[in-house]
């Protein structure tokens, strides 16, 4: 019986594939990319390419706006849902990518929750990817957690109250999604972090990865999307 997939690509290094991946996505009929900004076919596919059969293989990129309209959110996970659930109905594998872990804030989960209710016979099967989090951690030596420590992960879309409260209360803490909060943050972290135990890491485990540990330069520093700081206790 056909499946949808949902493939984790990793950080952006091809190498940072799994086997699994590499060969479902050599096997799968349909492959849908997502993509956020209009003119860029997205990170997840430049990422596959090189695995691909455009002769062989159907590659499908989804626009999936950055907009916190919930209709036209709803509207762009419900109409690639339908393209995929349609191709599996018809007796075809068909691959969603997503950087990282495809359960990890990403578009992915949304498209989940609509097979659950719309096509629950539909079968899906999730492969794991190395999320920028552990690839952060690996090209910065910084050891996420150890004996009884305890990590936390946050968007920083969730607010500096929320980014105080997890550095006051966990040894290791994971910001994602820094870049609108970013003078923000920084602040915060003058104001309670003073020390040395920050690092910003920009495309971790791709080409540009940028790992800046100092402060002065972080300040005057715009981070790209692809960006997420590790705040530990030293
Ligand atoms: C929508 S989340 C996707 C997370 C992804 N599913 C994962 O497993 O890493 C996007 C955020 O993840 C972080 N991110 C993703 N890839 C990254 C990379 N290669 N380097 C640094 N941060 C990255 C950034 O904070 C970015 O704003």
């Amino acid at each position: 019986m056909a499946k949808l997939y949902a493939i984790g690509v990793g950080p952006g290094d091809p190498e940072l594939l799994t086997r699994k991946a590499e060969r479902l996505l050599k096997a799968v009929d349909l492959i849908m990319a997502p993509f956020s900004r209009k003119g860029d076919e997205g990170i997840a596919l430049e990422i596959v390419r090189e695995f691909l059969d455009p002769k062989r293989q159907q590659i499908v990129t989804r626009f999936f706006p950055m907009t916190s309209d919930p209709d036209i959110l709803a509207d762009a996970w419900r109409r690639a849902a339908e393209i995929l659930a349609d191709h599996v109905e018809n007796g075809k594998n068909a691959a969603f990518i997503t950087i990282g872990d495809p359960l990890l804030y990403s578009t992915f989960i949304y498209i989940k929750k609509i097979f659950g209710e719309s096509y629950p016979e539909l079968e899906i099967e999730i492969v794991p990817g190395i999320s920028s989090i552990n690839t952060a951690s690996s090209v910065t030596g910084i050891p996420l957690a150890e004996a009884g420590q305890r990590i936390a992960v946050i968007p920083a879309t969730s607010g500096i109250e929320a980014v105080e409260a997890a550095i006051n209360g966990f040894e290791t803490v994971v910001l994602l999604k820094i870049k609108s909060l970013y003078p923000e943050i920084l602040e915060l972290l003058r104001r309670i972090r003073p020390e040395r135990d920050v690092v910003l890491v920009e495309k971790a485990g791709c080409k540009g990865q940028k790992i800046i540990n100092d402060r002065e330069f972080m300040a005057i520093h715009h981070p790209d999307y692809l960006s997420l700081m590790i705040v530990r206790s030293l």
